[in-house]
C-alpha cells in the first residue's frame, strides 16, 4: 500500500470552504498515512522496549503532545535558550545571499513547526522578486495549516504545499518540482537530536531526494563554553524542566500510567566526551510505575535515570566530512558538497548549505 496519497485520490484535504478562495487555492496538504496520529502504529512497545533497557531511555517522539509543543516555543523564547534567536540572526544575515545563489525554488522545509524562521528566507525571496513555492513537512497537520494560512495571507504570491508526516515518507515522495531548483531545510539543531547513525542516514535521504546541482541547508549548534550550554537547557524558570517531565505525563495519558511527576527531577547534563547535552529524568526514590494498557509494570531504583533526549554540539570541520562521506543509492557518483557557511560573531551557531554534487 502507498504510505503517500496522491493528490487526485480524493483524500487531499479541502476542507477550507470558510477561508476565502484567494487563500485556500493557493494551499495543498497532502496527509501521509496515520500522519495525523504519528503513534496510531505503536502499540506502546517502544516504551517498555527503551525502559527496560540498561540505561533506561524514551523515545523522544513523546515529547510532543499538544501541551509540549506549546512548552517547546516557550523554550524557544527563553533568554537562556540562545539557539533559535541566533539562527534567526544569521538567516536575516544571508537570506538575501541565499536567494541570489539559489534563484527561484520549492523550499522543503523538515519539521517546519510554527515556520517562524522560514519568514526570513520568504521574505528575502519577495523583496528580489524571485518565485518561490513553499513545502513545509511536519507531522503535525494542525500545527502545518495554522502555520500555513497564516503565511498565505501574509504573502501574497506564495503556494504552499504542506506534506503531513514523517521525514521518511515525505523525502520518499516529494511531488514534481515547480521551480529549476530545490532547497532542503533542516534548522533548529534538530540534526543534533539524532544520533551519529541516524545523522548519517537522514542526509542520505536528502542526497537521494535531490537531484545534482540541487541545495540542503542545515542549522547546527556549535560547541562552546559549558555553563552557556548548560544554562541553556536547564533555564531558571523551569520550561525546560516542565517540557521534560510532561513527557511522563503524556505517557501517564496515553498508555494508563501512574507516574507521580513530583518523584521524577529533570537533568541536563553536558558531556564533554560525547559533545552533548543529554537530557535525563532521575527517579528521587525506588518506585514501580504501571501502565494498565500495557499491562506492564517498570521498576526503578532512587536515582536511577531515564535518558529523553540528546543535543549534540558540533564542530564544523568534521561535520563538513561527514556530509561529504555520505553513501546515496540514488546518485552513487555524487556528494553533499558544502559550498557555504554562515555563522555569528561569537561561532555559536552555524547555517552550512551544501550542494549535491559530482565526487571528484
Ligand atoms: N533541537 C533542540 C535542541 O537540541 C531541542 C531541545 C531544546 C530540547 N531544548 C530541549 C529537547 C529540551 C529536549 C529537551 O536544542
Amino acid at each position: 500500500m502507498a504510505i503517500f496519497q496522491s493528490p487526485h485520490s480524493g483524500l487531499l484535504d479541502r476542507s477550507f470552504s470558510s477561508l476565502n478562495f484567494e487563500v485556500s487555492h493557493r494551499l495543498h496538504i497532502e496527509t501521509l498515512a496515520h500522519a495525523d496520529r504519528p503513534w496510531i502504529a505503536d502499540d506502546g512497545q517502544d516504551v517498555i522496549s527503551e525502559l527496560s533497557g540498561v540505561p533506561k531511555t524514551l523515545p523522544a517522539k513523546y515529547f510532543y503532545d499538544d501541551r509540549g509543543s506549546h512548552l517547546f516555543e516557550a523554550i524557544c523564547d527563553l533568554p537562556e535558550y540562545y539557539v533559535t534567536r541566533t539562527e534567526h540572526k544569521i538567516l536575516e544575515n544571508c537570506a538575501d545571499e541565499l536567494a541570489a545563489l539559489i534563484g527561484p525554488c520549492d523550499l522543503i522545509e523538515l519539521g517546519s513547526g510554527s515556520s517562524f524562521k522560514t519568514q526570513v528566507l520568504l521574505e528575502a525571496y519577495g523583496h528580489n522578486n524571485l518565485p518561490l513555492r513553499y513545502l513545509p513537512i511536519d507531522v503535525s497537520g494542525s500545527m502545518l495549516k495554522k502555520s500555513a494560512l497564516g503565511l498565505l495571507e501574509k504573502y501574497l504570491n506564495l503556494d504552499v504545499y504542506g506534506l503531513v508526516g514523517t521525514y521518511d515518507a515525505a523525502l520518499a515522495h516529494l511531488p514534481t518540482p515547480e521551480y529549476a531548483k530545490r532547497l532542503i531545510l533542516f534548522l533548529g539543531s534538530s540534526l543534533g537530536n539524532l544520533n551519529p547513525f541516524e545523522c548519517d542516514r537522514l542526509f542520505s535521504q536528502i542526497a537521494d531526494a535531490l537531484n545534482p546541482g540541487e541545495y540542503f541547508l542545515l542549522g547546527v549548534d556549535l560547541q562552546k563554553p559549558l555553563p552557556v550550554l548548560e544554562a541553556a537547557y536547564n533555564d531558571s524558570k523551569g520550561v525546560t524542566a516542565d517540557f521534560n517531565l510532561n513527557m511522563l505525563r503524556h505517557l501517564n495519558w496515553r498508555f494508563g500510567g501512574n507516574f507521580c511527576l513530583a518523584q521524577f527531577e529533570h537533568q541536563a547534563i553536558y558531556n564533554t566526551q560525547a559533545h552533548q547535552i543529554e537530557m535525563y529524568l532521575t527517579s528521587l526514590c525506588s518506585q514501580s510505575v504501571c501502565f494498565d494498557s500495557l499491562d506492564w509494570t517498570c521498576q526503578f531504583h532512587a536515582q536511577e535515570k531515564i535518558r529523553t533526549e540528546i543535543s549534540r554540539k558540533f564542530e564544523l570541520t568534521s561535520l563538513k566530512a561527514q556530509l561529504q562521506n555520505l553513501n546515496s543509492l540514488k546518485h552513487p557518483n555524487h556528494r553533499l558538497q558544502p559550498v557555504r557557511v554562515w555563522t555569528d560573531p561569537q561561532q555559536w551557531f552555524a547555517l552550512v548549505l551544501s550542494q549535491l554534487q559530482p565526487k571528484e
